[in-house]
């Protein structure tokens, strides 16, 4: 197997990276290590990665075209491609949309238009997000409800990158996979996501905002746990055509039992400030997780309290506090 991982220098993409590197295949990996968080935290993950046998690294845009094209022509043997590059984060969709449509709508047909090349490709393997089922209130999630209702232009732009994959199937005949994740936290996590900040706000005395709402809760999922689930399906390519995939810990947790369990492990009070929910930001989600297990035996394995431990663990580590 020869991978190429798209936004490898990411917290989701490093881990799947490094799995394969672990299973001896070749990774091909892309990021421009862009600065929407600090990228001494995506060089750092990738340090972990270069120099191990097997992985090429590329500093690279997937929206330009002479890139992916220069790629996928030193690397004509690819035969999988697990897609995770993108503009990530809900609100900030708001503050800057035009980043989301550049890397998330331009990035993946760049990005299809080059592998499509390809005679070896078995597998296109894609991120899409929770945030698709937008406004939707019945819970749990599931992969055939209606989807049109988005909270957010980065919901639009996953929900064009669903659509989109299903025409390249039609078009090209590319068997493609998108997997809807919900809420991946853990060491290495990203930090504009709340666990992290809440936990940088926590250490450091900061107050920390809340969003009101009793029933503010999400459907954290561990990074072991997405990790099994994104490698299970790699090598499970829809006979035709394309699917969808929830990934999530099937517990959705109120928001402030994580801020509870943050206090408890890093031994200190949280200050909170209340303010009303955005609304971008979506009240409740919950993965209903049939489809994937179905189809690949993959469950939650990693609670949130025991998720938890893990990251503050890595936190106190590499924060350096
Ligand atoms: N982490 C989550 O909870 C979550 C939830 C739903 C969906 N997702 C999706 O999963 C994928 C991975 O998320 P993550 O949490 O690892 O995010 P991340 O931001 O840590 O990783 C994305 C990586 O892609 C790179 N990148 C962005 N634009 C690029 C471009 N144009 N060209 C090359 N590289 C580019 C970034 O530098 C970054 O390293 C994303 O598509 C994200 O939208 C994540």
């Amino acid at each position: 197997m020869k991978i190429l991982v798209t936004g490898i220098a990411g917290f989701i993409g490093s881990y799947v990276a490094e799995f394969f590197l672990n299973e001896r295949c070749a990774v091909i990996g892309i990021d421009n290590l862009n600065s929407y968080y600090d990228p001494a935290l995506k060089r750092a993950r990738l340090s972990r990665l270069e120099g191990r046998a097997g992985c090429t690294f590329v500093e690279g845009d997937i929206s330009d075209r002479t890139v992916m094209a220069e790629l996928v022509s030193r690397h004509p043997d690819i035969t999988h491609v697990v897609h995770l590059a993108a503009q990530a984060g809900v609100r900030q969709s708001l503050i800057d949309p035009y980043a989301y449509v550049n890397a998330n709508v331009m990035g993946h047909v760049t990005l299809l238009e080059a592998v499509r090349q390809l005679k070896s490709l078995e597998h296109i393997v894609y991120a899409s997000s929770s945030s698709v089922y937008g406004l939707n209130t019945s819970l749990p999630f599931r992969e055939d409800d209606e989807v049109d209702s988005p909270g957010s232009l980065y919901a639009v732009t996953k929900r064009a990158n669903e659509l989109t994959a299903r025409a390249y199937a039609h078009l090209y005949g590319l068997p493609q996979t998108g997997l809807r994740f919900f809420t991946a936290y853990g060491p290495w996590g990203r930090p504009d996501m709340a666990y992290y900040a809440f936990a940088r706000a926590i250490m450091t005395g900061q107050p920390l905002t809340l969003y009101a709402g009793a029933g503010l809760a999400r459907d954290f999922t561990y990074i072991d746990d997405i990790v099994r689930g994104v490698v299970g399906v790699v090598t499970h390519a829809p006979a035709s055509g394309t699917r969808l995939l929830n990934l999530g810990g099937d517990h959705p947790a109120p928001v402030r039992r994580l801020v509870s369990l943050l206090e408890e492990k890093l031994g200190r009070e949280a200050m909170i400030v209340e303010k009303e929910r955005p609304l971008s930001d979506v009240e409740a989600t919950w993965a209903s997780i049939e489809a994937i297990e179905t189809l690949t035996g993959w469950k939650p394995r990693i609670s949130l309290e025991a998720g938890i431990d893990r990251f503050v663990v890595w936190f106190l580590g590499y924060e350096g506090v």
